[in-house]
């Protein structure tokens, strides 16, 4: 493949998310509120959304482009029907090397199995709290705290080769408090637990500035129960800085989005479930490739028109938030069109 695809700031292109499903069975606040995404909300038609042969064929022309990792998201993704069948397809491009999937793990107990023999690497799960009450309200009421455990478990279990990670999102007086027992729960087990700052996707959470703890905070209180140090990047662009407890239980991090932002080495692009292109999770406008696929069978245009996007790409949304620069607030694209 072309590795060398640079965007207007020298950015690669390496990383492609992949939403297959805009529904969520969840009703997260900061995510999918309820008032809006109730029952009389239009999510798309089964036939608006990509089908397999197609998210492939962005897929494979996007490793040809020097992208190199794959993850599968939502809305929740385990709501697609057969995903493993795409997983097991994905996993054989030439150039992919990883391949992961994001999930609130409600279905997770039901589908670790196929899941695991279908190729898949590894495994990111959504849990913001351990306590029952907490996890209710920041789910949004519709899933059982039991049933997530139960599904890490059975991921665990199936032993992915690239090994499970939780994340956290942190709102200020909603689960800061739990921040320790979650940790608590997870250490010993080599599963990575990941606390990410509540950031402004989208347009209907109400976001405020002050109900994010930042990053720096959360980790000196840990650092005193639990003493931390850090460790170096695993690869450039990495999205979370990581740590690891002094007394040998694990590695934990933080993705900073807000109080650190890190545009300068993002490399990745979104796909949205209707086939969409975004090339930043605070875009107010993608590229439709889904015409594309389905008026032409030619992947040399489809690779053009891909090219083309990312060479003029100048994103770089978090780090204007931090100047103030961040505009057209009220025109973002839903985080559950793009899974984050
Ligand atoms: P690893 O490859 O396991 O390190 O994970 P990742 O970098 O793919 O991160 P993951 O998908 O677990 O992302 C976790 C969360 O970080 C997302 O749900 C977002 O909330 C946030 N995040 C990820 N990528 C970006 C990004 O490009 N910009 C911003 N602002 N936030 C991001
Ligand atoms: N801020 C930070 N992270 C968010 N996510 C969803 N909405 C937000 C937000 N407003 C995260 C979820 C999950 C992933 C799909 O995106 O917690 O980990
Ligand atoms: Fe669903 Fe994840 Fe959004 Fe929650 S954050 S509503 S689990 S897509
Ligand atoms: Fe990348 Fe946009 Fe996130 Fe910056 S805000 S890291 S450009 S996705």
């Amino acid at each position: 493949g072309d590795a060398t695809l640079p965007d207007r700031f020298g950015r690669p292109l390496r990383d492609l998310r992949i939403s297959v499903m805009d529904r969520c069975n969840f009703r997260c606040p900061y995510c999918m509120p309820e008032s809006t995404y109730h029952e009389n909300f239009r999510f798309l038609e089964p036939k608006e959304r990509l089908n397999f042969a197609e998210i492939i064929r962005v897929a494979r022309v996007a490793a040809d482009l020097g992208v190199t990792k794959l993850r599968l998201t939502g809305g929740e993704p385990l709501l697609r029907p057969n995903l493993p069948d795409l997983v097991a397809e994905l996993v054989l491009i030439p150039g992919i090397e990883d391949v992961a999937l994001t999930t609130n793990g409600v279905l997770l107990d039901r589908h670790a199995e196929t899941l695991r023999a279908a190729g898949l690497h590894r495994m990111t799960v959504s849990l913001d709290s351990l306590d029952p009450a907490v996890f209710a309200r920041m789910s949004g009421g519709r899933a059982q705290l039991a049933q997530v455990l139960t599904g890490i478990e059975a991921a665990r279990a199936v032993n992915f080769p690239g090994g499970i990670k939780i994340n956290a999102v942190v709102q200020r007086d909603m689960n800061d408090a739990g921040v320790l027992d979650l940790l608590d729960y997870f250490r010993n087990t080599g599963i990575i637990v990941r606390f990410i700052e509540y950031m402004d996707v989208g347009n209907r959470n109400g976001w405020q500035r002050d109900e994010v703890v930042p990053s720096r905070e959360l980790l000196a209180m840990i650092d005193a129960r639990w003493p931390l140090e850090a460790l170096s990047p695993a690869y450039r662009g990495e999205v979370a800085r990581r740590w690891r407890y002094r007394d040998g239980a694990g590695e934990i991090g933080f993705i900073s989005s807000v109080s650190a932002p890190f545009c300068g080495d993002c490399s990745r692009a979104r796909l949205s479930s209707e086939g969409q292109l975004y090339t930043c999770l605070f875009a107010t406008a993608g590229t439709d490739l889904r015409v594309l696929l389905r008026e032409t069978s030619d992947d040399a245009r489809l690779r053009e028109a891909l090219g083309r996007i990312w060479r003029k790409r100048d994103d770089r949304y978090s780090e204007d938030r931090a100047a103030q620069r961040a505009g057209a607030a009220d025109a973002k694209i839903e985080m559950h069109y793009i899974g984050g």
